[in-house]
């Protein structure tokens, strides 16, 4: 892959996320912006967020735990190599020490030189949406700049935006180098900006360290677009939750319930029932057809689809898998990378594990483990059960408490049955074996050899009956007692 270089002659975006910060009141080892929120790292879905914009140019600045974020934009950018399609490849710039906003952007120059737009995020703001962000780049509407602005009933802490009256920006103040009055402005910065590149690149080397943290702001731009005679444009939010930063862990916490609530919402307008969407967690990846439902305290994870007409109830957790339509999941199933068929039967308390695929209507039961399990239409394993590292036909009924001997400690073997097998409770399959169409299974066997179509297999020595066995040995233990007294 190679970045592709922004023409000179039709606009083009690039997006520059700052992401050097220490978050020291995380007081984690792992860089703040690799929190996840919803079970994705912040930055992520900062990088969704900008991709979705189509930039010619995506860069991230690096700084405090540097190898591992960039280590994380690397996967990032691999798990998105399909959307990406070669034409923009993220590179990381470090920021070799804390030198302010202004600097982080100096300091990423090569990733945003040549487009002829510069949108500037945050890797700690996660909550942003594509709508604001082009909204915001709409609002600058030529001028040099456009800053997301906030209102908030507590200022504190941030940059304060004052505003002429035309909602043209005079400046922005820092919240440590403000004065009371200034203070009093309840109208923040929200930290992202829409710049036109020109500007910037002949702005950014006047930005000064004449301040109260002697650093280089990047806000101090909007004073010198003001001065030039060209003021910056304010782009206030409607929503004030999309800037909900995140600074420690109570925010990671609200950020994460703020997003859950968002993506709830967004798929019950879409025709999904949440029975308690409270405590329904949905991760952005997750996609679920209209007449779904789900109970309380269900997670679809990763890359899950859920096809219509499909029931999860209470408790199940899903990562990486597909639900057909209208399947059944009974409290408590755990499934990971997964395909479950349309109308099958799951749980409660089953567990499929990676490379399980079930067919439709296949009928799995309490306590069911599968692994590399493929079960092919209409076939059972009702309860308790271990099925790995098995292609199991049509219509098979796998009695209770079978069990894949699928692994000799070192090796892993594979079990294969054909259509209409019938495994009687209590029985071994030890791999690597074949079972032809319809052979059947004598309760409690250990299948060690193939078993031909239509056969019978039963391991089991002939079983002796003794009248009155039982008082007899009753005796015989009294008189033993009797002796000893
Ligand atoms: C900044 C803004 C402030 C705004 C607030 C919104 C400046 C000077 N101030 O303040 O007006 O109200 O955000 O949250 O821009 N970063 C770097 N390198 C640096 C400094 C920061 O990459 O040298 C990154 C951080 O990782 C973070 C972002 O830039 O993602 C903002 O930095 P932070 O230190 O949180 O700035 P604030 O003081 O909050
Ligand atoms: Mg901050």
């Amino acid at each position: 892959m190679s970045p592709l270089t922004a023409s000179t002659t039709a606009p083009s975006l690039a997006v520059v996320i700052l992401a050097a910060g220490l978050g020291k009141r995380m007081q984690s080892q792992l860089p703040k912006v690799l929190h996840p929120v919803l079970g994705q790292a912040m930055l992520g879905h900062v990088l969704d967020v900008a991709v979705q914009l189509k930039p010619a140019k995506l860069a991230v600045v690096t700084g405090h735990g540097r190898e591992q974020v960039e280590a994380y934009v690397a996967q990032w950018a691999s798990r998105h190599a399909d959307e990406l399609a070669g034409k923009l490849e993220p590179q990381c710039f470090e920021q070799p020490f804390q030198g302010g906003t202004g600097h982080a952007v100096e300091c990423a120059k090569p990733g945003w030189e040549g487009a002829s737009e510069v949108l500037v995020l945050y890797g700690d703001t996660p909550l942003l949406t594509v709508a604001t962000l082009q909204d915001l780049r709409n609002s600058r509407a030529g001028r040099p700049l456009s800053m997301l602005v906030g209102e908030l009933p507590d200022p504190t802490g941030y940059g304060r935006v004052i505003l002429n009256e035309d909602k043209t920006i005079a400046c922005v103040v820092e919240h440590k180098d403000a004065t009371e009055a200034q203070r009093q402005v309840r109208v923040i910065n929200a930290g992202m900006m829409a710049l036109d590149a020109a500007f910037l690149a002949r702005s950014l080397p006047r930005i000064d360290t004449n301040n109260a943290q002697k650093e280089r702001y990047l806000p101090d731009l909007v004073a010198m677009a003001a001065a030039a005679g060209e003021p910056g444009m304010a782009h206030l939010l409607p929503d004030q939750r999309e800037i909900q930063g995140v600074n420690n862990r109570a925010e990671l916490a609200l950020a994460t319930q703020i997003l859950r609530d968002r993506v709830n919402t967004q798929w019950m307008l879409a025709g999904a029932t949440l029975d308690d969407p409270a405590t329904t967690l949905i991760e952005t990846s997750a996609v679920l057809d209209a007449d779904v439902r789900l109970g309380a305290g269900v997670e679809l994870r990763g890359k899950t689809t859920v096809a219509r007409g499909a029931l999860i109830e209470r408790g199940c957790v899903l990562t990486d898998v597909q639900v057909g339509r209208d399947a059944h999941l009974l409290p408590y199933c755990v499934a990971t990378e997964a395909v479950i068929g349309a109308g099958a039967h799951v749980g409660p308390f089953a567990h499929l594990r990676a490379g399980t695929e079930l067919g439709a209507k296949v009928k799995i039961g309490n306590f069911v483990e599968t692994k590399k399990a493929r079960l092919g239409e209409g076939a059972k394993a009702s309860h308790l059960s271990y099925l790995g590292d098995a292609d199991i036909g049509a219509d098979c009924n796998i009695g209770a408490g079978t069990i894949t001997c699928n692994y000799d400690g070192v090796n892993k073997f594979k079990t294969v049955l054909g259509r209409g097998v019938f495994i009687g409770s209590d029985s071994q399959l030890v791999a690597p074996v074949t079972l032809g169409d319809e052979a059947y299974v004598g309760a409690g066997t250990t299948v060690t050899q193939d078993v031909p179509a239509g056969a019978l297999i039963v391991s089991r020595s002939p079983a002796v009956i003794k009248e009155g066995w039982t008082a007899k040995k009753r005796q015989r233990q009294l008189a033993v007692k009797a002796n000893k007294a």
